[in-house]
């Protein structure tokens, strides 16, 4: 069988963001296939994070793909501000507002890669009747809103379940929240295509010990 070949994302929510810059070329250099950006507003999850001039700021700093999380709502007015920022992937929460359908065709009009997120209560069938709208679906392991809680197994399941649901369709599966090398080898049988980890690489933001980190999640999701 091929090499798992996992996609690893580390969240810069759990970065130091005195020196954010550095904390991005640290993961970029210690070999992160995509940068997650969590975005928060204080009202669909109860933190508060960043928004697009963040975004902006680190767009120079790395040439990998900003993974961009929004968890705002409503999330429409500012869909062109993240897409104008320098966000490659835009996923959007499908309890953020009654109208995902129509958040998606905003995001792919824009030229961007268009996610569907899933908070833990949320049935995949959420997705059923948009999902050859996405490029993603984004799998909630914990509830929104904070880095460094523990991972809700019941995740793995709906991981199948996304599977079945995607078919042929090149979509990928990505798992957010708790994520760690205990994990990622389930997750990644399960059919996920790419892990989140916050804490699990940036905890002590010591920037020696996120080369190993990744590798030790990338190699734990390695099936074949
Ligand atoms: C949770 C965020 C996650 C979080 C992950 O609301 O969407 O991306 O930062 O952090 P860990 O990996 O520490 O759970
Ligand atoms: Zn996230």
């Amino acid at each position: 069988m091929a090499p798992n070949l996992i996609k690893i994302a580390p969240s810069i929510l759990s970065a130091d963001f005195s020196r954010l810059g550095d904390e991005v070329r640290a993961i970029d250099q210690a070999g992160c296939d995509w940068v997650h950006v969590d975005v928060m507003d204080g009202h669909f999850v109860p933190n508060i994070s960043i928004g697009p001039l963040i975004v902006e700021a680190i767009r120079p700093v790395t040439q990998k793909p900003l993974d961009v999380h929004l968890m705002i709502a409503p999330v429409d007015p500012y869909i062109e501000a993240f897409a104008r920022a320098g966000a490659d992937i835009i996923s959007i929460h499908a309890e953020a507002g009654p109208h995902l359908d129509r958040s998606l065709q905003a995001i792919k009009a824009l030229g961007k890669k268009a996610g569907a997120v899933l908070n833990p209560a949320t049935p995949m069938s959420a997705l059923q009747h948009v999902i050859d709208k996405l490029d993603l679906i984004l799998i909630m392991s914990v509830n929104p809103g904070f880095g460094g809680q523990a991972f809700i197994p019941e995740a793995i399941a709906k991981v199948e379940q996304a599977k079945a649901l995607i078919g042929d369709r090149p979509i990928e599966i990505e798992v957010d929240g708790g994520v760690d090398s205990t994990n990622a080898g389930a997750l990644a049988k399960a059919g996920a295509t790419a892990l989140v980890a916050g804490s699990a690489v940036y905890k002590g933001n010591d920037a020696t010990t996120y080369a190993p980190r990744i590798k030790a999640i990338r190699d734990a999701a390695m099936v074949g």
